[in-house]
């Protein structure tokens, strides 16, 4: 069935998420429960400058992935 086809060409184009990115880049040093604490306290806006710039040297160089991690911290913060 070509649908098939288009559907897994979508996939591949899925931004990553940031739950799946987080188990994978993240939760072998720390857990989501260990670093809220601290990020949460920031305003969002900060907290999400801070992520940005510091992710980008520590384990997310990548920007999908490191957006979206940054977006899943902040729905841990809510
Ligand atoms: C190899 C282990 C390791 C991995 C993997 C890792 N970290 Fe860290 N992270 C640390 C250590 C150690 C610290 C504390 C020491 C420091 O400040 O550098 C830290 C600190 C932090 C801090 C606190 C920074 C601050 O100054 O308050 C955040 C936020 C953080 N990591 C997020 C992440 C995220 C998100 C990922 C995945 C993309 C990640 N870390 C992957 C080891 C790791």
């Amino acid at each position: 069935m070509p649908a098939l086809t288009a559907l897994d060409t979508t996939a591949a184009e899925t931004p990553p998420d940031g739950k799946q990115v987080f188990k994978d880049r993240c939760a072998l040093c720390h857990t989501v429960r260990k670093l809220a604490p601290e990020l949460c306290e920031k305003l969002p806006a900060q907290r999400r400058d801070f992520l940005e710039r510091y992710l980008a040297s520590h384990h997310a160089p990548d920007p999908a992935e490191r957006k979206a991690v940054r977006d899943y911290l902040d729905e841990c913060c809510d």
